[in-house]
């Protein structure tokens, strides 16, 4: 439940406390476990004072300190926690909002105007002091999730057009001073999500991306831990930006020694120019507190993810089988229908024919933006395979890259002028092709119509939409503004062609992929119910990416194939059992697996369709880096999943406690004969001792 609200209205307030508050504003915003307060101190200064665990009592909350400035080279809010800082005054750390006024004057001063509060959210309205600007801040609680959403909107209440130079949608202050450390997630192509803890220290640490989608590179996540920390225990304060393109993250020590994380659009080549009565919404940021650990925040980010985001809820996700690394640009009828009579005799739910199925798509040089079904590969269009796809009890899904085109393509030679391009330069191609620029409402309508067209004659009920080059040369010279605004609208063209399509072809389940985690973000789960998570199929490459994408991401957006990167590497059993732990999807050639193959591969299969309400839907704890347990909300059932991907000394390897057990009930586990209470199991060290490249997959009952 939400409880804000001035202070001064409260009533059972000591005379003492009130007195102290009485004068001021503030407002305590509470989830079922944490809180976050701020008011306006005597300077009319927004100032936080508390993100934590909630209190007891409303009067707990600390009170505003004094507004004063340090010597005469620091202003009074480089030494106070500003809620959202504006470039003017005396501020030299990083603000949130950067403003240029028509005449050059660069410096705003913010004063509350007014606050308006509903259910579960508080706008706070700041205006400047002499220009007509107004700042709404929005704040929405997600008590069960103990989250906080967090946005601005910028809005030119005057006639002079005025320059936005930087957005940030919000920015966190880190009790108590410095010692913090920051977890994030670096990587790059064929190898997203690696973990990295380290600690902050004075100056300024950006992560960020400038490469028009929210990259491989860096995420726009964050946590920070106070050094005293585990899975279990500890505080943790973590955040994430809803947004699939250019993002910044600055985690800033000042040094006065304090911490702060602001979040938002990059202002990396950024402009806005706001016109008369326009407003400019930034992207929601999203933010929580837990003193559970790091495997907490993540089960918090999973619920939200999953109740909150994903189009379809509530929606078991398929096992799916891809051609791509069967079949690569060799699509046609013949050889998809040999692999979807395998694929569904193993129990694959869902075919996906991946790239190449179009006009002239041979290889990676052609056909990109020319989406009809390439005649000679299907000469009587997809309808025979779709058929036999479905005549085989399987769902078809089909692959897209809706954003590109190549140079060599019935699109781009008519409408050469759609790509993002500055005229005076020469394209850079990367995998020989370049992007359509989504700002664009004639490209918005062409990919619109051309993906409608397919869905509406086709039955396809899953779309891989994939994204396969970063940026260059982001001209746009007919831009109705500011060139600069591209990096911006593009992004809303992408969510509003993907948003208009979602509302004509609801049932449509879509796929977020950029030649594999390029696009994993929480802006893009509002569109996508499943993130392909990287082009690297090893499987124990896969277990350390899967490792850092489960710190944000649910199980059931985490696709994952069993492919033939290691076949002959690694035991059939162990790539599926890694596979199993997200959503299972198979991407082999199946041609070249033999009997015995296939049947083990039904069996997994099989097994995972028996636990996958548990995967999909359950809790998730990551026990070590090599053992992931999953158990149902209830607690009733669960499964373990253990790997040694290279450690010889299998004797010790793999102890653990198990979690998430209901203490009272009783438990089996699969392989082990004693039944015992949650509470024993979980006090329980167990050992399983395995050769290396050897996995297990466990299951957890209840028992009578
Ligand atoms: C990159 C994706 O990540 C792959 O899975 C595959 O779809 C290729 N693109 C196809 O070009």
């Amino acid at each position: 439940m939400l409880k804000y609200g001035l202070i001064n209205q409260l009533v059972n307030l000591e005379k003492k406390d009130f007195m102290m508050k009485e004068k001021q504003q503030y407002w305590i915003l509470e989830t079922k476990q944490c809180a976050y307060a701020f008011g306006i101190n005597n300077a009319g200064i927004l100032e936080n004072v508390y993100w934590g665990k909630r209190l007891e009592s409303q009067l707990d909350y600390p009170d505003l300190p004094e507004s004063e400035g340090w010597a005469s080279f620091n202003g009074p809010t480089q030494v106070l926690q500003e809620e959202y800082p504006v470039y003017g005054g005396m501020c030299f750390h990083e603000p949130c909002l950067k403003i240029t006024f028509k005449d050059g004057v660069r410096d705003v001063v913010l004063k509350f105007e007014s606050e308006k509060s509903s259910n579960n959210g508080l706008i706070i309205t700041l205006e400047d002091i002499h220009y007509p600007l107004k700042v709404n801040l929005h704040y929405q609680t997600y008590s069960e999730y103990d989250m906080i959403e967090r946005w601005v909107e910028v809005e030119n209440l005057g006639k002079e057009t005025i320059n936005l130079e930087r957005v940030f949608s919000a920015l966190w202050h880190f009790p108590g001073g410095g010692d913090y450390f920051l977890s994030h997630l670096t990587g790059r192509w064929n190898n997203e999500f690696n973990l990295v803890r380290e600690p902050l220290t004075p100056g300024v640490k950006v992560l960020e991306s400038r490469r028009l989608t929210s990259s491989h590179h860096h995420n726009p996540w964050f946590l920070i831990d106070d050094g005293n920390c585990s899975e279990d225990n500890g505080n943790v304060w973590f955040g994430a930006l809803s947004w699939s393109g250019n993002w910044k993250l600055t985690a800033e020590v000042s040094n006065f020694y304090t911490t702060r994380i602001g979040i938002g659009i990059n202002d990396w080549d950024f402009i806005w120019q706001l016109k008369e009565g326009e407003v400019f919404s930034s992207p929601h940021a999203i933010c929580g507190f837990s003193d559970k650990g790091y495997g907490e925040a993540s089960r918090l980010f999973h619920n939200f993810i999953r109740d909150e985001l994903i189009p379809h809820k509530n929606q078991i996700h398929k096992v799916l089988y891809n051609s791509w690394e069967a079949t690569f640009f060799d699509v046609n009828e013949p050889s998809q229908s040999r692999l979807a009579e395998i694929a569904a005799k193993m129990g694959v739910e869902l075919f996906v024919v991946d790239d190449g199925w179009f006009h002239n798509r041979n290889n990676d040089n052609a056909g990109l933006g020319d989406w009809w079904p390439d005649s000679e590969k299907f000469p009587n269009g997809l309808t025979p395979l779709i058929k036999k796809v479905n005549s085989l009890g399987m769902e078809f899904g089909l692959w897209l890259e809706p954003e590109m085109v190549n140079p060599d393509s019935d699109l781009y030679r008519k409408h050469p002028d759609w790509i993002l391009h500055y005229p005076t330069r020469v394209p850079t191609l990367a995998r020989n092709q370049m992007i359509l620029n989504m700002a664009r409402s004639d490209v918005q309508d062409y990919i619109f119509t051309k993906i409608d067209k397919l869905l509406s004659e086709n039955n396809i009920t899953f779309i891989k939409w994939d994204m396969n080059r970063n940026v260059s040369e982001p001209g746009w010279n007919t831009a109705p503004g500011d060139q600069r605004e591209i990096w911006v609208r593009y992004v809303k063209g992408l969510y509003k062609v993907w948003g208009d399509l979602r509302t004509k072809h609801p049932e449509v389940i879509w796929q977020s992929c950029s030649g594999g985690g390029g696009r994993a973000d929480l802006g893009i789960l509002n569109y996508a119910d499943q993130i392909w998570v990287s082009d690297n199929t090893y499987a124990i490459d896969r277990l350390r990416i899967q490792y850092g994408f489960s710190q944000i991401f649910p199980a059931i957006t985490m696709e994952s194939w069993v492919t033939d990167a290691d076949r002959g590497m690694l035991p059939l059993e162990f790539r599926f059992h890694v596979s199993m732990c997200g959503s299972l999807g198979i991407g082999g050639n199946l041609l070249l697996w033999d009997e015995a193959e296939i049947l083990e591969a039904s069996h997994w299969i099989s097994a995972y369709k028996n636990h996958r309400q548990v995967i999909q839907f359950g809790n998730q704890y990551r026990l070590s880096k090599e053992m992931m347990q999953y158990m149902s909300k209830d607690a009733e059932k669960g499964v373990l999943f253990v790997f040694n991907t290279g450690n010889n000394d299998t004797q010790s390897h793999n102890t653990i406690n198990l979690r998430g057990m209901n203490p009272e009930v009783k438990y089996k586990i699969e392989g082990i004969q004693e039944i015992l209470t949650g509470a024993d199991w979980m006090k329980r060290e167990l050992s399983f001792p395995l050769e290396i490249n050897k996995s297990l997959f466990l299951e957890i009952s209840k028992s009578k």
